[in-house]
């Protein structure tokens, strides 16, 4: 039984005496508990395969920040890896991989993953609800195939994102053949989520924003698709960053929650996306601001969301540089303003 249920409770469009709160990449890089963990880790994908390290990462933000629920220490990375591409995660550079796709017979090579591929990831699941002991709700969550095939293609970030689109012009048939292994592979992961404990998943489409509205319908919405449909067990939320061309389409996934970013207008999402509960949108720099700024903005954003099923969060991930007494400020001021709020209506 969770004692704190109000993050799973709105996802499902039921009613709470207040907001959610809860933040993407809230486990890590801000916190000075996470680096000295990280530290004595000595890399990331060490601590991301040890599930007793990334179980106590998962949990800081519960204890030191307040949120309303924990998502998994892990990356959107580690499916290309249990398909067969390993990633390298650089110090400051970020995440590169030694090989890429480039054929056809690359492509053929790729394994499909199945969910023990993903021990790791299964047994910290498992780990961090045994420890939450019911605290709150811990999310899980997979990257959307078009954002994990783009670094499959590209080999790390990008720009343009020329080489990934590059496929999608020049060889469509040849982009659906991974895109849909990566799917398959992406439902059996999460799949395995569920069974280890996963109470929401979220399936992150962070390069949405580099496609047209059209490209966007046939080569990324098409797959999230399949894997909201193949996934009626818990809710899922869906965040592409950047897809405000596709809000009208998205109010028709079978999915509960859609995430906003902070250049989506919130009433008009509100208007283009009724079927959905809402989460969302403080842009991060927002948390540079004085506590004051960020009092501000976070009552600015939750007035803005009135009465429509809303799970606050920021419109991306945390920054690395962000004070901790900013990102407790935005969690505090939601807390307080969303009850006084609530029972104004
Ligand atoms: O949200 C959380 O707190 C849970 C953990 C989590 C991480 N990555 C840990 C991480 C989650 C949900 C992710 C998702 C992820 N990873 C995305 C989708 C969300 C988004 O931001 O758009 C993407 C695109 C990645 C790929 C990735 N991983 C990049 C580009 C980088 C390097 C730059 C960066 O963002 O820090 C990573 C590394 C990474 N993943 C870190 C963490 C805590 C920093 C690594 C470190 O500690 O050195």
């Amino acid at each position: 039984m969770l004692q704190n249920d109000i993050f799973l409770k709105t996802a499902q469009n039921k009613p709470t005496d207040r907001t959610p709160v809860w933040l993407m990449r809230q486990a890590g890089r801000i916190l000075p508990e996470y680096r000295k963990v990280r530290e004595s880790a000595g890399d990331f994908k060490t601590l991301v395969t040890t599930p007793e390290l990334a179980t106590e990462v998962t949990i800081q933000p519960v204890d030191i920040l307040g949120v309303d629920a924990a998502i998994i220490f892990s990356d959107i990375l580690v499916i290309p890896e249990a398909m067969g591409l390993t990633y390298e995660m650089e110090e400051k550079k970020g995440p590169v991989f030694p090989k890429v796709i480039q054929s056809a017979a690359d492509i053929h090579n790729l394994r499909i993953a199945q969910a023990e591929d993903l021990q790791y990831v299964l047994d910290a699941i498992k780990l961090t609800k045994a420890e939450l002991n019911g605290r709150v709700p811990l999310i899980g969550f997979a990257g959307a195939p078009w954002t994990i095939f783009s670094y499959m293609i590209e080999g790390g970030g990008s720009k343009t994102f020329s080489k990934a689109k590059k496929m999608l012009y020049t060889n469509p048939a040849l982009a659906h053949q991974l895109l849909d292994k990566i799917t398959q592979s992406t439902i059996n992961y999460l799949k395995g989520q569920i069974v280890a404990g996963a109470d929401l998943l979220q399936i992150f489409d962070s390069w949405a924003g580099i496609l047209s509205p059209e490209q966007y319908d046939e080569f990324s919405l098409r797959y999230i698709r399949k894997i909201c449909e193949a996934i009626d067990e818990v809710p899922v939320t869906v965040f592409a960053k950047g897809a405000f061309f596709a809000r009208e389409t998205m109010n028709l996934l079978p999915c509960k929650v859609v995430g906003l970013d902070w250049n989506m207008d919130i009433q008009e999402s509100i208007k283009m996306l009724p079927n959905k509960v809402l989460q969302g949108n403080l842009d991060p720099c927002a948390l540079y601001g004085t506590l004051d700024d960020v009092r501000r903005e976070t009552k600015r954003m939750l007035d803005a969301f009135g009465t429509h099923p809303h799970i606050a969060n920021l419109g991306h991930g945390l920054y690395p540089d962000t004070e901790v007494d900013k990102v407790k400020c935005f969690i505090d001021t939601v807390k307080e303003y969303s009850v006084t709020s609530k029972l104004k209506k």
